[in-house]
């Protein structure tokens, strides 16, 4: 079919689903659904301040960022042992090869665990096993981005830094989140150039509920070479020629931004501007377990709220492939497998 329009309204969800794409924002602790929650505290004898997996799920209604991370933090509590980042992590991996994910750039933040006395190596150790068995057991590849915590000082990042070196060959980036207001890129960007000195990819949240000023010195205080979120570039027109220009990718969440009220409906949300615009967008689903959605119910729901089409699809996974940190060979045989997807799906 490729690229021909009009394509078929009705079975754009099914081209949706089943289209090659890569996630390159999801949160791993954001993917702890309330049921292994629960059965992680069972097993490591402690107990979640909810009665039940319905009373917890009826608690993810947020008004902003922090209000969601705060709860997002107190869900953390369950994960103890480095089985439990492994289980956490390989029920991420199942869903995401549900939803025909080739490759995924896993979040994680070891500042939450250690602050509450789990070991970074534990963390991460936990996490790469489950990366490492997706590649033989589901197909898909999967790589690891440190994200170092805003809200605490950039002492703690560098702290954050040295725990995780002796694990080095196990991370492929390093990103900044949490919460954003009052935090701006520039805190970090000391931690940021060490980070680069190691060969670090590097990436931030940056205009998710903060101002255009942060992107920008997310690109010229911190050098990330992706933009996470982004969405608020689009009051920029300058910051928007810089993106269009320098092909810097922004990793949008739509389900996660109508979740967080950065736009108040998903009818509202501006991807479908972005992608007029040049930007390098693409979709994904930050914190499934707490935002209503795996990486599929992102696409399906936003294609629907904006009335997006075929040819948004593939520019969408498109840029998923373009914007990853796989070596040139896998980018590559992931766009041959996006461009034979679309040539012979019917
Ligand atoms: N923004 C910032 N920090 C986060 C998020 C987010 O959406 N999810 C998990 N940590
Ligand atoms: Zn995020």
């Amino acid at each position: 079919m490729k690229f021909v329009e009009p394509f078929p309204a009705e079975r754009l969800p099914e081209l949706l689903r089943r289209m090659p794409k890569a996630e390159l924002h999801m949160h791993i602790e954001g993917s702890l659904e309330p049921e292994l929650m629960f059965a992680l505290a069972a097993r490591n004898g402690l107990s979640v301040p909810y009665p039940d997996v319905e009373s917890l799920r009826c608690a993810y209604v947020f008004n902003n960022l922090q209000e969601f991370l705060d709860i997002y933090h107190a869900g953390t509590l369950v994960l103890r042992n480095e089985q439990d980042f492994y289980d956490m992590a390989w029920a991420y991996l199942q869903r995401a090869a549900a939803d025909n994910v080739l490759h995924t750039e896993i979040f994680f933040d070891t500042q939450t665990h250690t602050g509450h006395g789990v070991s970074a190596e534990v963390v991460i150790n936990g996490l790469h096993r489950a990366c490492a068995d997706a590649k033989a057991g589901l197909g898909l590849s999967a790589s690891l981005i440190l994200c170092f915590l805003r809200h605490l000082s950039e002492a703690e990042a560098f702290e954050a830094l040295e725990q995780a070196l002796p694990q080095r060959d196990k991370l492929v980036g390093i990103g900044l989140a949490s919460s954003e207001l009052g935090h701006p890129p520039e805190k970090f960007a000391k931690v940021f150039a060490k980070a680069r000195a190691l060969d670090f990819r590097l990436v931030a949240h940056a205009g998710e509920e903060g101002p255009p000023a942060y992107i920008w010195s997310a690109l010229d205080a911190l050098k990330v070479e992706r933009i996470d979120h982004g969405v608020q570039a689009m009051r920029d027109p300058a910051l928007i020629q810089r993106l269009v220009q320098g092909k810097v990718p922004l990793t949008v969440c739509p389900l996660s931004n109508l979740k967080l009220r950065v736009f108040p409906t998903l009818a509202q949300h501006n991807l479908g501007r972005m992608l007029e615009a040049g930007l390098v967008a693409t979709v994904n689903s930050d914190d499934p377990a707490y935002f209503g959605g795996y990486l599929n119910e992102n696409y399906t729901q936003t294609f629907a709220a904006l009335g997006l089409a075929a040819q948004h699809a593939w520019q969408l996974a498109h840029n998923s492939f373009e914007a990853s940190f796989v070596e040139a060979s896998a980018k590559r045989a992931m766009h041959d497998r996006l461009d034979g997807f679309f040539e012979t799906f019917e």
